[in-house]
């Protein structure tokens, strides 16, 4: 069975980028695959949390992976920092990752231009802590959000490079993988890029928010007077929204709006309206199980020991056949 591995950084709550872009593909590989679902608190470090921000952050992800429909019977949910075999795998890649390769990524780059008084090492090795994320398990599959497919790349560069140097076929290639084959685009709703919680608050969609919360975000949403002759080219902040409706909404509710944009009787209020409703019914589900699962202590609890045990053994067991391959020997 081929393995799979995924990571969500734990800096809050889960929004609907997470949720379509990665937690939904989740759920279904979790029936066919040998899944490795985490909580990348360490690389949530990159931007100095508090210590109570950290816990209180880790925990949300994991009850909303949960609340998602994330099984801990069928997938292995665990916490990064739980797995201290990753750091020593992280250790062993970092003398084989190059300051130009690392430098030239293009998340780097983004990062260094939004906080340049904080371009730390290990802002500047996240990719090998990811490739470690990866690699430790020998995962093949990763479903991520198309804005990680530099990342990943960069996993198969680091895992081909450590068999080359050490003349085994030891880790096996990870690739982008969704179960609906391709990648999809969450944007925000400011019109800019995609969705994000750096972005802004009002950016992006949480599961957690009340009804309300989400018509207010979406009727915020920048739009126009409307478009003025047939069939124009949609501009990128009405774009995004139709984008948004295409995950949320019906293929008829999303060609009906279409229909009406290209024939220039769009109201936008409306349109807004709809896709506000549409998000609500999309994430009420998941909306009533974090408050139960939040409120389970003890559950929430066993599932991370359950998940660190599972995790763990995984990994020490590629520890043990790297040391070997390194040449590191007990006496
Ligand atoms: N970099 C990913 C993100 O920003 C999170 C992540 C960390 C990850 N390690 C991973 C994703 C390993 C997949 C596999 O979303």
């Amino acid at each position: 069975m081929e393995t799979v591995v995924s990571g969500i950084r734990s800096t809050g709550k889960l929004h609907l980028g997470n949720y379509y872009g990665a937690v939904k593909n989740f759920i279904e590989m979790q029936e066919n695959y040998n899944c490795f679902f985490f909580i990348a608190d360490w690389h949530a470090l990159t931007t100095h949390p508090t210590s109570a921000e950290m816990h209180k952050n880790v925990r949300q992800v994991v009850v909303e992976y949960l609340a998602a429909g994330i099984d801990p019977e069928k997938a292995t949910i665990y916490v990064q920092s739980d797995v201290p075999e990753i750091t020593e795998l992280y250790l062993y890649l970092n003398m084989n990752a190059y300051m130009g390769e690392l430098e030239r990524s293009a998340s780097f780059k983004d990062k260094v231009r939004a906080n340049p008084d904080n371009v730390n090492a290990g802002l500047l090795t996240y990719p090998t802590l990811m490739a470690a994320d990866i690699l430790i398990h020998r995962a093949t599959k990763v479903p991520v959000g198309k804005d990680q497919e530099q990342h990943l790349e960069m996993a198969r560069t680091f895992g081909n490079r450590f068999n080359r140097l050490y003349n085994q076929d030891y880790f096996p290639e990870p690739y982008a993988f969704s179960s609906t084959q391709k990648l999809v685009k969450i944007p925000g709703l400011d019109g800019k890029g995609k969705m994000g919680k750096s972005e802004g608050e009002g950016n992006a969609i949480f599961l957690s928010d009340t009804p309300e919360a989400i018509r207010k975000k979406v009727m915020k949403a920048v739009t126009d007077s409307g478009p003025t002759t047939e069939n124009q080219a949609k501009p990128d902040y009405i774009q995004n929204l139709f984008d948004l409706m295409a995950v949320v909404s019906s293929n008829d509710t999303v060609a009906h709006f279409d229909e009406l944009y290209n024939t220039c009787q769009i109201r936008y209020g409306d349109f807004k309206k709809q896709l506000a409703e549409d998000m609500i019914v999309a994430t009420e589900p998941m909306r009533s199980r974090i408050n139960d699962i939040a409120n389970d202590r003890e559950y929430v609890k066993k599932v991370v020991n359950l998940g660190a045990e599972k995790a763990r053994a995984s990994a020490q067991k590629t520890i043990s056949d790297v040391r070997e391959l390194i040449g590191i020997k007990s006496f």
